[in-house]
Formats: structure tokens, C-alpha cells, sequence
């Protein structure tokens, strides 16, 4: 017989051993779901987060198992700040003046940020800053350049907020792009601003929250 055909036949032997071998060991009970070959992948405990779950032991008792928690109020990830300006109106105010660039207005920083610029911005305000992107037209309201006589005086702090949270028909950015993104953006909104390397001085800072010298007299 062909040497290939006598390969086949015994291997098709072997295979139909095994199967009856592992078929053939069950008494035959149509309730039975049969040898559990590897339980705990079959019925495997299902661990979800702030439950309390019944584990089922080796002898069939249960066991209560206290999973995995949600982290203490407060708690912060290990290198990451959160940014403590509220998406309101005294949370802009406040970060108008207190929000300060942790980077360094150099080469390196600015060129990041013009690189990010291109892709999340340049598409509605315009590679110089001028809201005449290929999305502008599309908008209602196009976005105003940045050099216009309200925007070019915008601090730092307000620049931050704004790509933050959004305003108007412009969304938040927050998801998209980092902290440390977004301070290397607002360093080249200022360089499309301010080209001449001239900028506006910074506002002295407030103490949060801004109550005013009358109201604060009044408070008892
Ligand atoms: C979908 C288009 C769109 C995108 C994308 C977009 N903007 Fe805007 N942006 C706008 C519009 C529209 C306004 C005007 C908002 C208003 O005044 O209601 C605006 C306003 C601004 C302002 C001025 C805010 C003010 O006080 O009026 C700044 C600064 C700004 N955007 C920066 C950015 C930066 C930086 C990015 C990229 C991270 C970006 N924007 C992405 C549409 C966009």
C-alpha cells in the first residue's frame, strides 16, 4: 500500500482512539455535562470591580471574596496633576491669572506644539491663526483670528482653559491632548500672536475664590 495512504489511516486511528477514550469514560446520563477537562475555564470566577463574590472551593463550599475597590476619594495617579480650574466662569477667571506654562518657551517646546497645532487646530483657525482654515467656512461662525484686538491680550491661563473646555462651536480638548500638550499649544498660539517675540505681561495673581473686599466685610 502507498506509504502516504497507511500515514493517514493510522493516524485517523489514533484520533478515533482518543475520542472514544474520552467519550467512552462517562456513564451515560443525558444531564451529565461529562469530564470537565479544565473547570475553572468552564465556570471561571467573574471578578468585577466594588462586588463581593461567592468563589466556590475545592469541597463545594463558597468562599466570599472582596474585589478589586475604586480608589480612595482624592486619590492621584502616580506623575499626573489634575488641573484645578473649573470649567465655569470663576474657574476661567481664575485660571486667566493664576494658569501658568510649567515649559520653557524654547525651540524644542514651540516646535512641538506647532506640530500638534497642525494636526487638532490648523484645520478650522489657519495655519497663521487667522480662522480661515478648510473647516472654517463650513462653521456658522468662523473662529476669529487670533490676533484680533479681544484675542491677542489672552493670558496663557485663558489659552489653557480654553482648548481645555472648549467654548462655543469649538469642543473640549481635553481627550485628545495632554496637559503637557496642550502648554506646548498655547505656546504656539502665543508665537502665531506675537510674532515679533513681544508679549503681554502677566496679570498680577488672585487668591481662589475671588471675593471682593465689600462682600468679604459683610461675611461674618
Ligand atoms: C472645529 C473647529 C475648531 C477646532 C478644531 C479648534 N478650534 Fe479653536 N475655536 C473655534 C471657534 C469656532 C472659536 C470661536 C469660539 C467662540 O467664540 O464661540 C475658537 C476659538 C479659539 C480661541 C479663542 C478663544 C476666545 O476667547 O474666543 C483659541 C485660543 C483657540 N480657539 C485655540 C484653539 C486651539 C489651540 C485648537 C487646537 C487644539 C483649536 N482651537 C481647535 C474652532 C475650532
Amino acid at each position: 500500500m502507498n506509504k502516504k495512504v497507511t500515514r493517514i489511516i493510522s493516524l485517523m486511528a489514533v484520533f478515533g482512539c482518543t475520542a472514544i477514550a474520552f467519550t467512552s469514560c462517562e456513564k451515560h446520563d443525558a444531564n451529565s455535562p461529562g469530564v470537565e477537562y479544565m473547570p475553572d475555564m468552564y465556570r471561571s470566577p467573574s471578578f468585577e470591580t466594588n462586588l463581593t463574590t461567592l468563589v466556590q472551593k475545592s469541597d463545594g463550599t463558597f468562599d466570599t471574596v472582596a474585589e478589586n475597590r475604586n480608589p480612595a476619594p482624592g486619590t492621584i495617579a502616580r506623575g499626573f496633576m489634575p488641573y484645578p480650574y473649573a470649567n465655569t466662569p470663576e474657574g476661567y477667571e481664575l485660571a486667566k491669572v493664576n494658569a501658568h506654562n510649567p515649559f520653557e518657551r524654547n525651540d524644542a517646546n514651540i516646535k512641538e506644539g506647532e506640530e500638534l497645532y497642525g494636526k487638532f487646530c490648523v484645520h478650522c483657525h489657519g495655519a497663521a491663526g487667522q480662522g480661515d482654515g478648510p473647516v472654517a467656512g463650513k462653521l456658522p461662525g468662523p473662529p476669529p483670528p487670533y490676533t484680533a484686538p479681544d484675542k491677542i491680550n489672552l493670558t496663557e491661563g485663558e489659552i489653557f482653559q480654553l482648548i481645555t473646555f472648549g467654548k462655543g462651536l469649538m469642543g473640549p480638548h481635553a481627550s485628545q491632548v495632554s496637559q503637557a500638550e496642550r502648554w506646548k499649544l498655547v505656546l504656539y498660539v502665543q508665537k502665531l500672536q506675537h510674532p515679533d517675540g513681544v508679549f503681554p505681561a502677566p496679570i498680577a495673581e488672585v487668591k481662589a475664590p475671588a471675593v471682593t473686599a465689600k462682600a468679604k466685610k459683610h461675611k461674618k
